[in-house]
């Protein structure tokens, strides 16, 4: 084969301009770099969040006719229904899910809900389980269910260093008041390691690839002391930039990962290492 053939056949595999695809939490700090990234690589993007108004949101001024943005709510099955229909009938069948939306302490967050595991409050161990994994598995669900019907896809599963290993605590030891990162999240993001591991099995006959993007902190203005504290736990020495997991999310969501399902990609500057 050519040199440029090989080439150019190199790069198509990263090409998206065959793809449909939903990134849930969109409105957030990395839902909109994904968005961006897939609008790059030629997809078309659905757009879903609860908060399409966050102020944040890096799809504000984006106008776009390959982009829709949605109002919904993943923990409701009707809302998703909903997001789905309205894909369909814009742009067709979805062949990519990128489930990201979640809650990590919640925005209200009381003391209660940073402190002590002995009196986490059930609601908000309900709450962070409602949106981190009823919420995926809705989506995974409908939108899943629906590829799977209709010639399959790439479903990317967002979890954390946190669902692989338990925070260590020490780093928040520093705060004026006890400080813990909640169980909740790390269970919850511990399931969605093997929601993934299921789903990949049943639905490999259909043609929906699942695989879980593991990801590690992320610079968000954190204070000093704690940036000092989370980044001597990181061989790479320091937190990951907001738009450094976006290769990983073409990798996973073009053709260039077709022999992979089923898998946990890990992106953690190396925290995970030692
Ligand atoms: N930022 C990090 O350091 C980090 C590290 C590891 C893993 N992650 C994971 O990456 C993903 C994105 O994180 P982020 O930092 O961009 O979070 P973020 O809070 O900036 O964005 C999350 C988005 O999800 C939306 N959302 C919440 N509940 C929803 C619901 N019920 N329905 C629809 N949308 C809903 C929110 O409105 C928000 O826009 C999450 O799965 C998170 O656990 C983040």
């Amino acid at each position: 084969m050519g040199k440029n053939k090989r080439n150019n056949e190199i790069l198509r595999l990263f090409d998206l301009s065959n793809k449909i695809a939903i990134v849930t939490g969109a409105a957030g700090q990395l839902g909109g770099e994904y968005v961006l990234t897939l609008l790059s690589a030629g997809s078309r993007v659905a757009a879903f969040d609860v908060w399409l108004d966050n102020p944040k949101s890096k799809l504000k001024n984006i106008t776009s006719e390959r982009l829709i943005s949605l109002k919904v709510d993943i923990t409701d099955k009707r809302s998703i229904q909903q997001g789905l229909g309205a894909l369909l009938s814009r742009f067709g069948n979805p062949n990519v899910l990128i489930n990201n939306a979640a809650i990590d302490a919640p925005p209200n967050a009381t003391e209660q809900d940073t402190g002590p595991f002995e009196s986490y409050p059930e609601s908000s161990w309900q709450t962070m389980m409602d949106v981190n994994l009823k919420g995926m598995f809705l989506c995974c669900q409908v939108i899943g269910g629906y590829m799977a019907k209709t010639g399959g896809g790439s479903i990317i599963n967002i979890s954390s260093i946190y669902g692989m290993l338990s925070p260590d605590q020490r780093i928040y030891e520093y705060k004026k008041k006890p400080f813990f990162k909640p169980a909740a999240y790390s269970v919850s993001k511990a399931g969605v390691l093997n929601l993934t591991r299921y789903l990949a099995g049943y639905w490999a006959k259909q043609n929906v690839r699942v695989n879980t993007l593991t990801l590690g902190g992320v610079f968000n203005n954190q204070d000093e002391t704690f940036l000092k504290n989370y980044t001597s736990k990181v061989p790479l020495g320091r937190m990951a930039r907001e738009d450094e997991y976006n290769g990983a999310i073409l990798f996973l969501a073009s053709d260039a990962s077709s022999y992979m399902t089923g898998s946990n990609l890990i992106i953690d500057g190396g925290y995970s290492c030692w």
